[in-house]
Parts: structure tokens; C-alpha cells; sequence
């Protein structure tokens, strides 16, 4: 307690609870609501360490900081403290699409200026931000002579969880990247792990490991090094250190997401407010919308994306499409294949792909205008596989000839094993490297800030991770960064049941998910069932958010099942409000989400492979209205494993902000339901 005296008193309240052993206890900051509390300590040797308290009971034990440097000493040990300022911030922003339309950004800011004085006197601050629901921190580098440009080996950041934990994760570094399924394991027993990392601790409380705004810097893996100790393992570089800056920079930000339950980090949007604001003004050109796909039918084999008899991209089913989508109001046709390089192997290789050539099946121009006099957009597709040096060269030509024809979204695919994309060199040769490498969040980025330029909006599959930066890019609007519907049509293997609810509570934390939900077949390649009932395809639209939503079935599908396409047609891509009801992780997930443009509500529920029922007061609705629930649920027998997946009821009921609707799911199953106030 020997730095007592020289802090604040209520600072001084804390340091009780953090001080450890030898070292001396810096500074503490705590949340506006005072219930997380962040303690800085100074160890031996001048090593620098954070704790992290929730309701008095540590969370986070000692965990060091710091860095390794490839072209100095290490950036971990010998400081001193030269200065700390605390702060306090508390502003509401609005987004221009989302979750919700207005956002809260309160918290103490806790910022210490480090010294190493053996070193030349070295400098490097670290900033902490502690909210109400979490903790970030980042470490900033001034411009400094002794210190002209940081080539970072590693960073040495810890997370070391104090309590017994349970973690669902997801490797990171492995050929499928931010394509496995998520497991369930002891915290002790996770590997080298991707964020968000979502833990459950032993009294309940649950935190996501993640970082916010990764810009000009590397990804964060994390390590398990022993027990519960992770560390953070930034993407290997293709040429040495993981991350090089000239001058004064900043890391992301590190974050940790608290609540007492799952449905508590999702309400949680740590991540946005740790992001810049909107860089890019007026966003109107930005269209929250669904569209359809000429896409289910390659991943089914009934169609290719290369040229041929069965090619999928050509003027006449683009019509058909067109006219579907025109008929039943959708803003979207996704068109894959359409363009020159599919034929031959172009995953992983991409040397052929023309970001400006259509197959001569393929009336880009004439179709893009024949969907405009309907009312209907094309939706752009540029796969890479994964070869961003030939990317790069075409990408502003692709960007010009979409915007010139009035298509205002472009789906973007990078398909290529983990590490081995194709990257630009100086010297115009080409390396391989991972996409979320540093020069991979050099690519995303950049091809999101020249698309802005072209009022195009981006949805990147094979992405690297979000971490927020559709604040301040909202031409962002949603990437893949998980297992999609595309591993339900190929099968080896299909997604799990219980996927959807793995998803809410780890990677739909990070943000948008295109996950091309809506097969009501429910089945993949030949006739494979899916994992999922009739019901639980319609709740996925409210569950798994994206303000770019593809209805992946074929049209067949949907004209022959009208009833529950009613729902696909009606829910909303926008949302006022987002509530979640019903939250156990792997289990299931209940959220309600207020249309932006109307006052109905939105319902999606969803379960694992059992059956349960769930008790949901509708206390959201406003008490003085009365509103028609139209009801899309499992039919009493449905169930995932039999042909009574297909078993949906469909039904309407008054109810009011008194109501208590009980759930009934069914093995695989969901319900989603839509609340629209009645006139008068
Ligand atoms: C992978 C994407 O996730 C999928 O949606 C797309 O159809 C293929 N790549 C081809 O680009
Ligand atoms: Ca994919």
C-alpha cells in the first residue's frame, strides 16, 4: 500500500483489493458504476501490470504487459511512472444503421505515461477505459528519436482469468480460418485461440476477450501459456516482426466484455464506442436491405460459378431472378460467377479472376439496368481467392465500372487457406501472408475506404475479424468471419445444432455477420438434412444481425413454402432497439429487436438440440397499445432429427405490453414472431 498516500482517496478505497505481493499499486481506476475496478501495478525489475476487480472479487489476476521489439530492447520491464491523468466521459452517439439507433459511451479513463529511463529515457503510454460493461486498454507510442520505428515481435499482453472458467473458442492460425466450429472447453485447455473469446466463470460472470479498432496492426491470437493464463499472440508477419510503425502510433484496443450472463454482452457496445466516430459523413448511400442470391444453387452443384452448360451467371436466371426479387420486395440480387477466372482452380490462387470482364453469358450492363427499372439493385461480387496483389490492381477499375452501372454493394471473398494469400511486394513480386496479418488489415481497410469514395458499401467474406470499425467506416456493412449456410450445402461437416446459439454469444459480439440464414428446404447437397426446423431458419434473420441480408434459398423453395416466406419478406435489416430476452451459451437465445422505419417488434428465438420452453413477458411493448403477434413456431412435434423439421404453425394473437408468450421449441428448433401495433 506504499503509493497510498499520493492517490485520491476513493483510489485509495481499492488498492486494498489489488495490491499484490511486491508490487506497488500505481493507479486504480473504476467504472462510473463502480462495480469493475482496474488496477496498474509496478513490479520488480520496474515490470508493469494490471488486475481487474468486479464487485470487489478479482477477475483478472496480475497480468503483465508490454512488448517485444525486434530492432530494440524489450518494452516490458525497468519503467517508472511519469505521469497519470484520470477522465471521465459520457456522450450518446447515433448510427446511422444497427442494433440500436443511439449508443451510450460512458467511462473513466485511467491514462499513465511510462518511462524507461535505462533506456534513453523511452517512452510509452498506456491508456484504460473502463465502462460499466467491460475494460479496454491500449498502449500508445509517441514520436521519439530513441524510438524512430517499432518493429514489434510480439506482444506480451496478458489476460489471466482468476477464477475457474469454461471458454468457447475457436482456433486461430489453422487452414479454415474463422471457419471452425466453436468449442466448449475448460479455459485451462484452450489452445491458440481467436477473439472474441467468450468465457463463463464459475460464479457466472461472463467475458469476452476481444479488441477494438485493428488498424495498421496485426490480430490478436491468444495463447494459453499455463492455467488460466493467456497471452496474446499477434498474426505472423511474412517477414519477420509482426507489426512495423514508423513514428507515433497506438495498438487496438484490448477488451474484455463483463456481464453477469450471456444476454449481458450483447447488450454490451464496448467494442463501437472504443472505435472512432463516423469518418465518412453522409452515409445515405448506405442501404439496410435483404436481397437474393444466385448462390444457393452453385453451393448445391446445380449450377457452377465457371463458364459452361451449367453456369449459373447468365443474363436469363439473373432475370428470373431480378424479377423475383422485384415481385416480393427485395432491395438485392447477388449474382456470383459472372465474371472472367472461375474456370480451372481459383481458390487459393485467384490469378485469373477480371474484376471488369463479364463471361459473355453475362449482360452486366443490360441487367443492371433491367433491376433498376424494377426497383432492384445487382449486388457485386469480387472473389479474390485470396489474391490481393492482383486485387489491388483491378480494384479501383472494379469499383468504377460497379459504380458507373448504379451497383451500390459489393460482396468481397478471399478463399485461400490461413497464411497463404497472396500479398503485393515493394518490389512488385508477390509474398504469401496471413489475411490478419498487419498488411491484412492494411487490405481490408483499404479496400473499404476507396470503395467509400465510390459510395460502395463492402461485405467481405473470408474477412478478417471485426473489431468494431463499422462506426467508423459505415460502408462496412457486414462480413462472413464464421461458419456460414455454405457449410449446410456441403456438408463434412454440416453446422451444429446448437451453432446459431454458439454464434450470438461469441462472434456476433464482434458485429454483422452475413450468414444467409432462410433455407426453408432444409437440406444441403442431395437432399442432406440440416440441423435446423422450419422455424429456427426465420428466427436466425432476427438473431444473427446484419443490415445486408441475403435469403439464400432457391426462389423454388420460397414459392413452394408461401406461409413462412411471409416472415423472410417482413423482417426488417434495421433495428431502433435490440433487447436480449433469454441468453445460456450454447443453449439458447431469445432477442427482440424495434424495426427502425415502423413501431412493430421482431422476435427470434432459438434453441440447441432440445426442446424447451421458455417464458417471455413482453414488457418491451408499449404499455399503451395493443399489437397483433403474428407467430411462426415449431409445430408440436417438429423436430430437426425427423421429416418434422417442416412442422410450423403459423398463427395470430392480440396481446399487450401484460402479455406472457410461452416459447415451445422444439429439438432444433426457434420461433420468430412479428409485434405490429394495431391502428385506432
Ligand atoms: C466463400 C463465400 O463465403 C461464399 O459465400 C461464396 O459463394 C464463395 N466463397 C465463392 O466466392
Ligand atoms: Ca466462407
Amino acid at each position: 500500500m506504499t503509493g497510498c498516500a499520493r492517490w485520491l482517496v476513493a483510489a485509495c478505497v481499492l488498492l486494498g483489493v489489488h495490491a499484490g505481493a511486491a508490487a506497488e499499486v500505481l493507479a486504480t481506476v473504476a467504472s462510473p458504476n463502480r462495480a469493475i475496478s482496474v488496477a496498474v501495478q509496478l513490479g520488480d525489475g520496474g515490470r508493469i501490470t494490471y488486475t481487474v476487480q468486479r464487485n470487489g472479487k478479482p477477475l483478472i489476476a496480475a497480468s503483465r504487459l508490454g512488448f517485444l521489439l525486434a530492432n530494440a530492447p524489450q518494452m516490458d520491464n525497468g519503467f517508472t511512472l511519469a505521469s497519470q491523468a484520470m477522465s471521465e466521459h459520457d456522450d450518446t452517439w447515433e448510427q446511422p444503421w444497427g442494433e440500436r439507433r443511439y449508443v451510450r459511451n460512458h467511462y473513466q479513463e485511467l491514462r499513465l505515461e511510462l518511462v524507461q529511463k535505462a533506456l534513453d529515457n523511452r517512452r510509452m503510454a498506456l491508456v484504460f477505459r473502463v465502462f460499466d460493461d467491460g475494460v479496454g486498454f491500449r498502449y500508445e507510442f509517441p514520436e521519439q528519436q530513441q524510438l524512430p520505428e517499432t518493429r514489434i515481435s510480439d506482444e506480451l499482453t496478458e489476460f489471466v482469468v482468476a477464477p475457474p472458467a469454461y471458454a468457447w473458442w475457436q482456433q486461430a492460425g489453422e487452414q479454415a480460418a474463422l471457419e471452425y466450429a466453436i468449442k466448449k472447453s475448460p479455459l485451462s485447455e484452450v489452445g491458440m485461440a481467436n477473439t472474441p473469446l467468450t468465457i463463463r466463470t464459475k460464479d457466472g460472470t461472463h467475458i469476452a476477450f476481444h479488441e477494438a479498432a485493428l488498424v495498421d496492426y496485426a490480430s490478436m491470437w491468444l495463447r494459453k501459456v499455463e492455467g488460466q493464463k493467456l497471452r496474446a499472440h499477434l498474426t505472423p508477419s511474412a517477414f519477420g516482426p509482426a507489426v512495423q510503425r514508423r513514428g507515433a502510433f497506438t495498438t487496438p484496443w484490448r477488451t474484455m466484455q463483463i456481464a453477469d450472463n450471456a444476454a449481458g454482452l450483447y447488450m454490451s457496445d464496448l467494442v463501437l464506442n472504443l472505435n472512432e466516430p463516423n469518418k465518412l459523413g453522409d452515409v445515405s448511400w448506405v442501404h439496410p436491405s435483404k436481397f437474393i442470391g444466385v448462390w444457393w444453387e452453385m453451393h448445391l452443384e446445380h449450377s457452377t460459378w465457371g463458364s459452361g452448360a451449367k453456369h449459373g451467371a447468365t443474363t436469363a436466371n439473373t432475370k428470373r431472378y431480378i424479377d423475383f426479387a422485384a415481385r416480393n420486395g427485395f432491395r438485392g440480387v447477388l449474382v456470383e460467377g459472372w465474371n472472367l477466372g472461375w474456370d480451372g482452380n481459383w481458390s487459393g490462387s485467384g490469378s485469373a479472376f477480371s474484376f471488369t470482364q463479364a463471361y459473355p453469358d453475362f449482360d452486366l450492363a443490360g441487367l443492371s439496368a433491367y433491376a433498376q427499372q424494377q426497383g432492384v439493385r445487382l449486388i457485386g461480387h469480387h472473389e479474390t481467392g485470396g489474391n490481393i496483389a492482383r486485387y489491388e490492381e483491378q480494384m479501383d477499375a472494379g469499383y468504377q465500372l460497379y459504380a458507373k452501372l448504379g451497383v451500390d454493394s459489393i460482396k468481397s471473398g478471399y478463399v485461400a487457406d490461413a497464411g497463404a494469400a497472396l500479398f503485393p511486394g515493394a518490389d512488385g513480386a508477390v509474398h504469401f501472408g496471413y489475411t490478419d496479418s498487419q498488411e491484412g488489415a492494411r487490405h481490408y481497410l483499404k479496400a473499404v475506404t476507396e470503395a467509400a469514395r465510390y459510395k460502395l458499401a463492402i461485405d467481405t467474406h473470408e474477412p478478417i475479424k471485426d473489431t468494431g470499425l463499422r462506426r467508423t467506416y459505415p460502408n462496412w456493412v457486414s462480413r462472413e468471419g464464421a461458419r456460414g449456410m455454405e457449410y449446410n450445402a456441403w456438408g463434412a461437416p454440416i453446422n451444429s445444432v446448437d451453432h446459431e446459439v454458439n454464434l450470438v454469444f461469441t462472434r456476433m459480439l464482434s458485429g454483422p455477420m452475413d450468414y444467409t440464414p432462410g433455407i426453408l428446404s432444409l437440406e444441403g447437397v442431395k437432399g442432406r438434412p440440416i440441423n435446423s426446423t422450419q422455424a429456427k431458419q426465420l428466427a436466425s434473420f432476427v438473431l444473427i444481425y446484419s443490415p445486408i441480408v441475403m435469403a439464400a434459398d432457391l426462389i423454388e423453395n420460397y414459392e413452394k413454402y408461401p406461409g413462412p416466406f411471409k416472415f423472410i419478406k417482413d423482417v426488417p435489416t434495421d433495428w431502433a432497439d435490440t433487447r436480449v430476452l433469454h441468453g445460456e451459451l450454447g443453449e439458447y437465445a431469445t432477442i427482440a429487436r424495434k424495426d427502425r422505419r415502423s413501431d412493430d417488434w421482431y422476435i427470434g428465438s432459438v434453441t440447441d438440440g432440445n426442446a424447451r420452453t421458455l417464458s417471455l413477458p413482453l414488457t418491451f411493448l408499449d404499455p399503451g397499445k395493443r399489437y397483433v403477434a403474428e407467430i411462426y413456431r415449431d409445430g408440436d412435434h417438429a423436430d430437426y432429427r425427423t421429416i418434422r423439421r417442416f412442422d410450423i404453425v403459423i398463427e395470430k394473437k392480440t396481446v399487450t405490453s401484460k402479455s406472457v408468450l410461452q416459447l415451445k421449441l422444439a429439438p432444433g428448433g426457434g420461433q420468430a414472431i412479428r409485434l405490429s401495433p394495431v391502428a385506432g
